[in-house]
């Protein structure tokens, strides 16, 4: 059961890099130079839409409100998320659990 420990430190890693983005604010707003931004692709697949990934990887084998009736701090979401994906099948990638982890905490 050692594995499970450090699968959940990466997950808490992945999260603290996210809630650091996320914390930063409006995205694309704030770089100063106005104007013509890039893409912001870093590459590190951030996916920031909580709601939309909710809304399109936890629909397909149960309805929303069986989220949406669910309250769970951040553990408690990842905790079940990981159990749809290994467990149930679900296929959702690290990044897109992290940020659905962190929006259905925070919502
Ligand atoms: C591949 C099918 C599948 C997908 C996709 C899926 N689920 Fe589930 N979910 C299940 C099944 C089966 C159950 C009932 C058994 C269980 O609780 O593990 C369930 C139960 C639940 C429950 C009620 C049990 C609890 O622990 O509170 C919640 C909440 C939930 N899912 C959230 C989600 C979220 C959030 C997502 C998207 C990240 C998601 N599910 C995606 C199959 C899925």
């Amino acid at each position: 059961m050692r594995s499970g420990t450090r699968t959940a430190a990466v997950v808490v890693a992945f999260i603290l890099v996210l809630a650091a983005l996320v914390g930063c604010g409006s995205s694309s707003t704030d770089t100063g130079t106005g104007g013509t931004e890039a893409v912001p692709g870093t590459g590190t697949g951030v996916v920031g839409d909580g709601a939309a990934l909710v809304d399109s990887k936890c629909t397909t084998c149960h309805n929303l409100e069986r989220v949406d009736s669910a309250t769970k701090d951040l553990a408690g979401w990842q905790a079940t998320i990981t159990r749809m994906v290994q467990q149930n099948g679900a296929v959702i990638t690290p990044e897109e659990q992290s940020a659905i982890a962190l929006y259905l905490s925070n919502r």
